[in-house]
């Protein structure tokens, strides 16, 4: 099994954004028995809630299930759970680099990294700005870009 771990600073907007738009790509590609798919945050003040009103309107609107989801802190086990550790911008990289995992042979990653030529690097916290709209066309091309790197990567 491959297990992809999404992250963030809150894990009600992006993070959890990107778990539901990269599961329904997973499903839609019958791969739902080979990839796993999760997301958790950096910080606790969440932990607990359901995704951000912002990013369940914008799921709903696309048709994207995130039943059941709940926030999550991001903690040490997650660097020998997972195959893929993928953050929103460079703050989430900073946090992770401070768990400091130093040895485990995993990828540690920006979704923007995955797309060519990408204008933005990082996906911008909308939990300031609002633009909820702005996220998610980052987050769906970012996780097409992320998945076919992950299919030619495993052969699968
Ligand atoms: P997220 O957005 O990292 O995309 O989930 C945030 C949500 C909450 C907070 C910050 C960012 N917060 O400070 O509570």
């Amino acid at each position: 099994m491959i297990r992809v771990l999404f992250i963030c600073l809150g894990n009600i907007c992006r993070s959890p954004m990107a778990e539901a738009v990269f599961r329904d790509l997973v499903k839609q590609e019958n791969l739902s028995d080979k990839i796993e798919v999760d997301s958790a945050g950096l910080g606790h003040w969440h932990v607990g809630n359901p995704p951000h009103k912002g990013t369940r309107d914008i799921l709903d609107r696309q048709r994207i299930p995130y039943d059941g989801m709940k926030a999550r802190q991001v903690h040490t086990q997650d660097f020998g759970d997972f195959n893929y550790l993928i953050a929103m911008d460079d703050e989430n990289i900073s946090g992770l680099e401070e768990m400091d995992n130093k040895n485990a042979d995993i990828t540690v990653a920006k979704l923007m990294d995955f797309v060519d030529k990408a204008e933005d690097t990082n996906v911008p916290d909308p939990y300031f700005t609002g633009k909820f709209d702005g996220t998610y066309e980052l987050v769906s091309k970012g996780c097409e870009s992320l998945l076919n790197s992950i299919r030619n990567e495993n052969n699968i």
